[in-house]
Protein backbone atom coordinates (compact mmCIF):
# COMPACT_ATOMS: atom_id res chain seq x y z
CA UNK A 1 0.00 0.00 0.00
CA UNK A 2 1.25 3.70 -0.76
CA UNK A 3 2.28 6.12 1.35
CA UNK A 4 1.18 10.28 1.43
CA UNK A 5 2.14 12.60 3.90
CA UNK A 6 0.36 15.96 4.64
CA UNK A 7 2.64 18.78 5.97
CA UNK A 8 0.34 21.84 6.35
CA UNK A 9 1.06 25.43 8.25
CA UNK A 10 -2.25 27.34 9.21
CA UNK A 11 -3.10 30.35 11.86
CA UNK A 12 -6.75 30.13 11.85
CA UNK A 13 -7.24 25.96 10.90
CA UNK A 14 -8.90 26.26 7.53
CA UNK A 15 -5.75 25.24 5.50
CA UNK A 16 -5.66 22.37 8.47
CA UNK A 17 -9.29 21.95 7.54
CA UNK A 18 -8.37 21.39 3.65
CA UNK A 19 -5.41 19.17 4.42
CA UNK A 20 -8.04 16.43 6.13
CA UNK A 21 -10.19 16.58 3.12
CA UNK A 22 -7.23 15.88 0.98
CA UNK A 23 -6.28 12.96 3.66
CA UNK A 24 -9.72 11.24 2.96
CA UNK A 25 -9.69 11.74 -0.53
CA UNK A 26 -6.38 9.58 -0.52
CA UNK A 27 -7.55 7.26 2.18
CA UNK A 28 -10.51 6.66 0.34
CA UNK A 29 -8.89 5.35 -2.88
CA UNK A 30 -7.05 3.00 -0.56
CA UNK A 31 -3.59 4.69 0.54
CA UNK A 32 -2.46 5.58 3.88
CA UNK A 33 -2.47 9.10 4.55
CA UNK A 34 0.07 10.84 7.39
CA UNK A 35 -1.08 14.39 8.44
CA UNK A 36 1.26 16.35 10.45
CA UNK A 37 1.25 20.05 11.54
CA UNK A 38 4.59 21.82 10.39
CA UNK A 39 5.69 22.96 14.23
CA UNK A 40 5.59 19.37 14.71
CA UNK A 41 8.00 18.59 12.45
CA UNK A 42 12.06 18.16 13.72
CA UNK A 43 14.19 17.50 10.88
CA UNK A 44 14.12 15.78 7.38
CA UNK A 45 13.97 11.96 8.93
CA UNK A 46 10.42 13.18 9.70
CA UNK A 47 9.82 13.26 5.91
CA UNK A 48 11.78 9.92 5.32
CA UNK A 49 9.30 6.64 3.99
CA UNK A 50 6.95 8.31 2.22
CA UNK A 51 5.61 8.12 -1.64
CA UNK A 52 4.10 11.07 -2.03
CA UNK A 53 4.16 14.87 -0.44
CA UNK A 54 1.58 17.21 0.02
CA UNK A 55 2.96 20.57 1.24
CA UNK A 56 0.14 22.98 2.71
CA UNK A 57 0.29 26.70 3.73
CA UNK A 58 -2.44 29.33 3.85
CA UNK A 59 -1.18 33.09 2.64
CA UNK A 60 -0.26 36.29 4.94
CA UNK A 61 0.93 39.57 3.27
CA UNK A 62 1.43 37.63 0.20
CA UNK A 63 4.03 34.83 1.58
CA UNK A 64 3.50 31.17 2.90
CA UNK A 65 3.71 31.12 7.15
CA UNK A 66 6.98 31.43 8.34
CA UNK A 67 6.84 27.52 9.91
CA UNK A 68 6.44 26.44 5.65
CA UNK A 69 9.61 28.38 4.73
CA UNK A 70 11.70 26.39 7.13
CA UNK A 71 10.45 22.96 6.33
CA UNK A 72 11.07 23.95 2.41
CA UNK A 73 14.31 24.32 4.13
CA UNK A 74 14.10 20.90 6.19
CA UNK A 75 12.97 19.36 2.70
CA UNK A 76 16.00 19.74 0.67
CA UNK A 77 18.02 17.80 2.52
CA UNK A 78 15.53 15.21 1.96
CA UNK A 79 16.19 13.93 -0.96
CA UNK A 80 12.82 14.15 -2.47
CA UNK A 81 13.92 13.76 -6.13
CA UNK A 82 11.14 11.63 -8.45
CA UNK A 83 9.01 11.31 -5.59
CA UNK A 84 5.17 12.79 -6.11
CA UNK A 85 3.96 15.82 -4.87
CA UNK A 86 1.62 18.10 -4.70
CA UNK A 87 0.31 21.63 -2.62
CA UNK A 88 -2.48 23.76 -1.43
CA UNK A 89 -3.72 26.10 0.85
CA UNK A 90 -6.38 28.47 1.85
CA UNK A 91 -6.51 32.21 0.46
CA UNK A 92 -8.34 35.14 0.96
CA UNK A 93 -7.40 36.83 -2.47
CA UNK A 94 -4.39 36.64 -3.87
CA UNK A 95 -3.07 33.07 -2.69
CA UNK A 96 0.37 33.07 -3.23
CA UNK A 97 1.62 30.16 -1.21
CA UNK A 98 0.20 27.39 -2.57
CA UNK A 99 1.91 28.14 -6.17
CA UNK A 100 5.57 29.06 -4.82
CA UNK A 101 5.42 25.78 -2.77
CA UNK A 102 4.94 23.58 -5.98
CA UNK A 103 7.37 25.70 -7.90
CA UNK A 104 10.04 24.78 -5.32
CA UNK A 105 9.29 21.10 -4.71
CA UNK A 106 8.92 21.05 -8.46
CA UNK A 107 11.99 22.72 -9.69
CA UNK A 108 14.22 22.60 -6.68
CA UNK A 109 13.45 19.21 -5.18
CA UNK A 110 12.33 17.84 -8.72
CA UNK A 111 9.48 16.28 -7.65
CA UNK A 112 6.86 14.39 -9.73
CA UNK A 113 3.85 17.08 -9.53
CA UNK A 114 0.53 16.62 -10.11
CA UNK A 115 -1.44 18.84 -12.21
CA UNK A 116 -0.99 22.22 -10.17
CA UNK A 117 -1.53 23.69 -6.53
CA UNK A 118 -4.69 23.61 -5.23
CA UNK A 119 -5.76 27.07 -3.78
CA UNK A 120 -8.79 27.33 -1.91
CA UNK A 121 -10.92 30.37 -0.05
CA UNK A 122 -12.89 28.26 2.43
CA UNK A 123 -13.19 24.37 2.65
CA UNK A 124 -16.85 23.72 2.42
CA UNK A 125 -17.98 26.80 0.32
CA UNK A 126 -18.19 26.24 -4.01
CA UNK A 127 -17.46 22.65 -3.93
CA UNK A 128 -14.48 22.49 -2.31
CA UNK A 129 -14.96 19.66 -0.33
CA UNK A 130 -15.06 17.62 -3.37
CA UNK A 131 -12.22 19.66 -4.48
CA UNK A 132 -10.14 18.99 -2.01
CA UNK A 133 -10.95 15.15 -1.51
CA UNK A 134 -10.63 15.31 -5.56
CA UNK A 135 -6.76 16.41 -4.89
CA UNK A 136 -6.47 13.68 -2.51
CA UNK A 137 -7.63 10.80 -5.36
CA UNK A 138 -5.58 12.42 -7.95
CA UNK A 139 -2.16 12.13 -5.72
CA UNK A 140 -3.20 8.44 -4.58
CA UNK A 141 -4.32 7.39 -8.36
CA UNK A 142 -0.57 8.63 -9.31
CA UNK A 143 0.81 7.19 -6.18
CA UNK A 144 -0.53 3.65 -7.87
CA UNK A 145 0.20 3.94 -11.23
CA UNK A 146 3.84 4.13 -10.42
C1 LIG B 1 -3.54 39.87 8.31
C2 LIG B 1 -3.97 39.00 7.17
C3 LIG B 1 -3.28 39.04 5.97
C4 LIG B 1 -3.69 38.24 4.89
N1 LIG B 1 -3.01 38.33 3.71
C5 LIG B 1 -3.46 37.63 2.63
C6 LIG B 1 -2.83 37.78 1.36
O1 LIG B 1 -1.84 38.49 1.18
N2 LIG B 1 -3.35 37.08 0.32
C7 LIG B 1 -4.44 36.26 0.44
O2 LIG B 1 -4.84 35.64 -0.53
N3 LIG B 1 -5.05 36.10 1.64
C8 LIG B 1 -4.61 36.76 2.73
N4 LIG B 1 -5.24 36.62 3.95
C9 LIG B 1 -6.40 35.70 4.07
C10 LIG B 1 -6.00 34.32 4.62
O3 LIG B 1 -5.11 33.67 3.73
C11 LIG B 1 -7.29 33.48 4.78
O4 LIG B 1 -8.04 34.03 5.85
C12 LIG B 1 -7.06 32.02 5.01
O5 LIG B 1 -8.30 31.32 5.00
C13 LIG B 1 -6.34 31.73 6.32
O6 LIG B 1 -6.04 30.36 6.36
P1 LIG B 1 -5.62 29.61 7.71
O7 LIG B 1 -6.88 29.47 8.55
O8 LIG B 1 -5.12 28.28 7.26
O9 LIG B 1 -4.58 30.42 8.43
C14 LIG B 1 -4.82 37.38 5.03
C15 LIG B 1 -5.49 37.34 6.27
C16 LIG B 1 -5.08 38.14 7.33
C17 LIG B 1 -5.83 38.05 8.65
Amino acid sequence: MGKALIVYSTRTGETKNIAELIAEGIRISGTKATLINVTSLKNEKDLDGYDAYVFGSATYHGEMIQGMKKMLFISEKANLEGKIGGSFGAFGWSGEAPGRIFETMKYIFKMDMVSGPLLLKSSILGGATVMAQDYGREIAKKINVS
